[in-house]
């Protein structure tokens, strides 16, 4: 529980008295003092501000106090004015509770000033705004106003209100200012005519007089010098510290804020004018025939402007000063009246007009600053009455204010004192009774309906017959004297015969804050409050609007002839009303305490303040404060209040309130001391505990705050959201409608161009193949023309000439050819293939042809030819053929073995019987048989021997003996050497390591070398099984293995000359040279 406790710290004295130790009056009466010593002017009882007037402007009001006591805990900082105005403005604002402040003291205690502070903090809190701004500002400048028409300088105080005045302010729910109304209880009129000594009439008329430029002062046909008139005391005319004319410019700006028209401001002028002028007006007595004096006028210049300024026909209001009519039921009397009723006349024609001029300005303000708006309001109602007033002489006025202040001190008694104690014990609290006095007997004293005071005098105004003053207070001597607040000399109770201080025309009053001595002179008059009809008719006729209004009882129409209702039965009224409203609010109290009589600061009289102090039963209160409880509360309020605070409690406590706050309270842990259980309510013994759950309320109440903006805020945006869905899909549907509809017609369009071009296309092949037919037909038409011409054409060609040329060419051609053949069939060669004659061609264009039957003719000439050949013949010419293929153009020699027939076997072997032995070695068939001659190396010589050929060797034999000298099979001989030239050389070649080998390559010389080379590689290629061919080589210059050496063999042309014959000579071991003549 965290308070900070500066209303403890640095205080002077104690700041509440329920701190105060010990408590006695002296005690308490010396921490006031000390603390308005050190202007420390206000100290609580509690809730309860008491507040010493000063007498001086303390630095204590500026805007920075304002904001140090803004939102602050009542107890927080050090007593204020403001700490209480703060107070009241929340519980109204967040509490919900309409609230009234009471100020109540004696007249000059503060009590006006402290109506005003709280006024102009509550403004300087409240909310802002354009329109807030200007209810706030109309509410505060009603203030000057009501001041200067309603406050008057009395010995007691030099800015006094004459009037009472409650004030209701409205707010709305969040606490911003919507309006007011103000009511006002009974104005103390009498000071318009005539003031006690050492006091003024009311501002306002001393602020015209010193405030107004002369141009309004003529027009309101006035006058500067306040001694030119009778209503206007002299002896303190000006008052120090107040500025008339300063307060006058103040007023009319105020009224001009408040909402006063132009011509209404003039208008109230020009009826505080008339009021000063009627009381210029005089009147002389004028006898009449009958004896008796009838008034008149005495100077009618006053009256004459008077009549001007309020547009009274003046003979109308001088008559009426003259005369009075008493309407009975049925008829009408006229009386003179005489100078003195003519006085009475006049005067309570100047306090009618004033007060009611008064009660016109509260009305008219009321108009301005009520709240517009017809919704539930809350209050705050200020009360600032007149204060306890005792006098020198007091009268009716002093009676009725301090009838007032009873009432006030009544209610607060009933609410702080009995109330509070009887709560207790209702309440089954422990207690002990605390005794304090009650003014209700008081109270009863003067309103009683039967016996009271007042109850008294409207019967004695109302009772027909004589009625004074005396017969008043005569009747109060009887009724009354029984009663112990009551003192009168002549009452029946006749202790007070011998007490001189108590005159005989006066009555005592032991009022709650002391004795009061009234003289009941004038209390008849000023009850009955009379105005003559005949006045009042007067001022309803006046060519005034204001004037009208103020007097509607002289409308001749609306006669009333029932007595008006008394003031005092009427003040009693508005004080029951008063009273009644206010105990319906929450009541905060300012006691303000007086420090001195002499209006003077730092004097601190004792005597003074402890009679205040006594009266006004502020150490009562401090004992009850200190016994009982700060605070209290009805169970279900509490808990509705507070449930938040705990879990159980929270949202919703089902079972019954007690038992809820019970349990809200253990769950806070508040220690048990602190707080008591009431039957219907919970006591909270100290305000810090109420603090502390405030504290909490407000920090739980932020977090709700957050929860509900933060679904409100979800709710908001989901709607907003839902909204813009809404929206965008209607958006949607007409945007695609559109789209759509733009499609369409695009693709519309689209179709039509492209079927306009299909149709095109179609149209043109359509054409086009139409074209075609047609160009088909016409085609037609001329091949057939042409067709039919060609056929006519063909059919009749052979007629034409043009033909013959052609023909004649072709019959000349064929005749040329045909004898051509035919020349050719006569002159044909000899059938002999060697028959070289041919023709000669007849044409040149013939050549080809010639020469290719000249070929085809040879070949068949060949053909037949060889079909006449023998299977021997056929033979003959293959040997000749491939000897041909072997040596032609290869050998000088082969030309002129062409014509050789091969012969063969020339040696005739089989038949020639020298060689029959030979013969039969040789087991096959001998191919070749004939002499050769073998060169033998040493000298290049030859030898004779046969050769004979077969199919499988080569045999070589001595010619003499025929003895086999070498054989070779033929598949041992690799090659043959032959020379190119024209000589029967050559050599045979071994194979390498056969058997034949063993003596060498053989080198022969034979006649026959074509044939019998012919023959050997004809038998080679046949013989040879891998198809070998024997290699026959044809050169000038080879090799020839004998046994071991090999020697060269060369050919070289010899001369011709040099013989016919071939000559071999050994030129070296390794050279044969072959010499061989060359053919011719
Ligand atoms: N708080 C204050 N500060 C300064 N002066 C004050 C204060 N209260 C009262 N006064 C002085 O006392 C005078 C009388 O106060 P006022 O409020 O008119 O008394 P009441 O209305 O009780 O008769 C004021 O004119 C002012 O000069
Ligand atoms: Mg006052």
């Amino acid at each position: 529980m965290e308070v900070k406790t500066s209303l403890l710290d640095n205080m002077i004295g104690v700041g509440d008295m329920v701190l105060l130790e010990p408590l006695s009056e002296d005690s308490f009466l010396e921490n006031l003092r000390k603390r308005f010593d050190h202007n420390e002017i206000y100290t609580y009882i509690g809730s309860v501000v008491i507040s010493m007037n000063p007498y001086r402007s303390l630095p204590i009001y500026s805007p920075e106090k304002v904001e140090e006591y803004r939102n602050r805990n009542f107890y927080e900082l050090s007593p204020h004015i403001y700490a209480l105005a703060d107070e009241a403005y929340r519980s109204l604002r967040d509490h919900d509770k309409d609230q009234c402040i009471l100020i109540t003291g004696e007249s000059g205690a503060g009590k006006t000033e402290a109506s005003k502070l709280v006024m102009s903090y509550v403004a300087a809190v409240c909310g802002k705004g354009q329109e807030v701004n200007k209810v706030k500002e109309q509410l505060l400048q009603s203030n000057p106003v009501l001041e200067a028409f309603g406050n008057a300088k009395t010995v007691r105080n030099d800015n006094s209100s004459r009037f009472g005045k409650y004030m209701d302010i409205e707010f709305d729910f969040k606490g911003d200012p919507l309006g007011g109304v103000i009511s006002n209880y009974l104005l103390e009129k009498s000071r318009v005519v005539k003031q006690p000594r050492g006091e003024r009439n009311f501002h306002i008329f001393y602020q015209l007089l010193s405030g107004a430029s002369d141009d309004t002062l003529e027009k309101l046909k006035l006058d500067r010098d306040f001694s030119k008139y009778n209503y206007l005391s002299l002896d303190s005319a000006v008052v120090n510290g107040l500025d008339d004319a300063t307060s006058f410019r103040t007023v009319k700006n105020a009224m001009q804020i408040v909402g006063f028209m132009e011509n209404e401001v003039q208008s109230v002028l020009e009826l505080v004018a008339a009021v000063l002028k009627l009381g210029n007006i005089e009147f002389k007595p004028e006898s009449r025939c009958n004896g008796t004096d009838e008034s008149r006028v005495k100077d009618k210049n006053d009256l004459k402007e008077m009549c001007e300024l309020l547009g009274i026909e003046q003979a109308v209001l001088e008559r009426a000063f003259s005369y009075r009519t008493v309407e009975a039921k049925l008829e009408k009397v006229s009386t003179t009246l005489n100078v003195a009723q003519a006085y009475y006349a006049r005067d309570a024609l100047a306090k009618n007009l004033y007060s009611r001029l008064f009660s016109w300005l509260v009305t008219r303000i009321n108009e301005s600053i009520k709240a517009q708006t017809k919704t539930r309001h809350k209050v705050m109602g200020v009360l600032d009455i007149y204060g306890f007033e005792i006098f020198e002489d007091n009268s009716f006025e002093q009676f009725i204010i301090n009838y007032c202040n009873e009432k006030l001190q009544q209610i607060f008694i009933e609410l702080t004192l009995r109330e509070e104690q009887e709560e207790y014990v209702r309440e089954g609290i422990e207690w002990t009774n605390i005794e304090y006095f009650n003014n209700a007997v008081i109270c009863d004293l003067i309103e009683n309906n039967q016996n009271g005071i007042m109850a008294m005098l409207d019967e004695e105004c109302l009772r027909p017959g004589t009625v004074t003053d005396e017969t008043f207070l005569d009747k109060l001597n009887t009724v009354c004297a029984e009663h112990q607040h009551f003192e009168s000399r002549l009452s029946k109770n006749s202790k007070f015969l011998n007490d001189h201080s108590l005159p005989h025309s006066c009555f005592r009053i032991q009022h709650y804050a002391g004795k009061v001595l009234y003289g009941v002179e004038g209390f008849v008059d000023k009850n009955n409050d009379l105005l003559y009809r005949d006045l009042s008719q007067a001022m309803y006729k006046a060519n005034h609007s204001l004037i009208k209004q103020l007097f509607p009882e002289g409308n001749p129409a609306k006669v009333n002839l029932k007595r008006p209702p008394t003031a005092g039965f009427q003040f009693k009224a508005s004080v029951g009303i008063l009273m009644r409203n206010l105990q319906t609010k929450n009541p905060n109290y300012i006691r303000c305490i007086k420090p001195n009589d002499k209006k003077a600061p730092h004097i601190f009289t004792e005597s003074l303040v402890c009679h205040q102090v006594h009266y006004l039963g502020l150490m009562e209160n401090v004992r009850v404060r200190r016994a009982g409880y700060a605070f209290r509360q009805a169970y279900e309020p509490c808990l509705e209040r507070y449930k938040m605070l705990c879990k159980r409690t929270w949202p919703h406590w089902r079972g019954p309130a007690r038992v809820g706050v019970e349990v809200l309270m253990a769950d806070l842990q508040v220690p048990a001391e602190e707080f008591s259980y009431g039957r219907s309510k919970i006591f909270i013994r100290n305000p810090r505990t109420l603090f502390f759950l405030e504290e909490r309320r407000r920090q739980c109440l932020q977090d709700l705050a957050t929860l509900i903006q933060k679904i409100y805020r979800g709710w908001k945006s989901r709607t907003h959201f839902l909204l813009l869905k809404k929206s965008q899909i209607v958006v949607a549907a007409w945007y695609r409608r559109y789209a759509q509809q733009k499609k369409y017609q695009r693709i519309k369009s689209a179709t039509t161009v492209v079927q306009s071009y299909t149709r095109g296309w179609q149209a043109r092949k359509l054409l086009r193949e139409l074209k075609h037919q047609k160009r088909c037909e016409e085609a037609v038409t001329t091949i057939a023309a042409y067709w039919h011409g060609t056929q006519v054409r063909r059919e009749y060609r052979k007629f034409f000439r043009a033909n013959a040329g052609k023909k004649i060419y072709n019959f000349t051609i064929q005749r040329i050819m045909q004898k051509y053949f035919l020349g050719l069939k006569r002159t044909l060669p000899s059938m002999s293939p060697i028959d070289k004659n041919w023709p000669a061609r007849p044409y040149r264009f013939l050549d080809t042809a010639h020469t290719e039957l000249r070929g085809i003719f040879h070949l068949w000439r060949c053909k037949k030819y060889r079909s006449q050949f023998t299977q021997e013949k056929k033979a003959v010419y293959e040997e000749k053929l491939e000897a041909s293929e072997i040596f032609k153009d290869k050998k000088s020699l082969y030309p002129s073995s062409v014509s050789q027939p091969f012969k063969g076997d020339y040696l005739e072997i089989s038949k020639n019987p020298k060689y029959q032995k030979l013969n039969s070695c040789v087991e096959e068939t001998v191919l070749l048989a004939d002499v050769v001659n073998k060169i033998n190396r040493a000298n290049g010589k030859g030898a004779t021997r046969i050769l004979l050929l077969t199919k499988k060797s080569v045999v070589l034999a001595d010619q003499k003996s025929g003895q086999v000298k070498a054989s070779v099979a033929l598949p041992d001989l690799t090659s043959v050497s032959v020379s190119t030239q024209n000589d029967g050389f050559f050599a045979l070649k071994l194979k390498e390591g056969s058997a034949s080998a063993v003596k060498g390559d053989f080198l022969l010389s034979s006649e026959h070398l074509i044939e019998t080379i012919t023959k050997l590689h004809h038998i080679g290629s046949t013989a040879s099984d891998d198809g070998e061919q024997l290699n026959i080589d044809i050169s000038d210059e080879f090799l020839v293995q004998f046994k071991q050496d090999k020697v060269c063999v060369k050919f070289i042309q010899g001369a011709p000359k040099n013989g016919s014959s071939v000559s071999c000579k050994r030129k070296n071991n390794r050279l044969l040279e072959v010499s061989v003549p060359a053919t011719a």
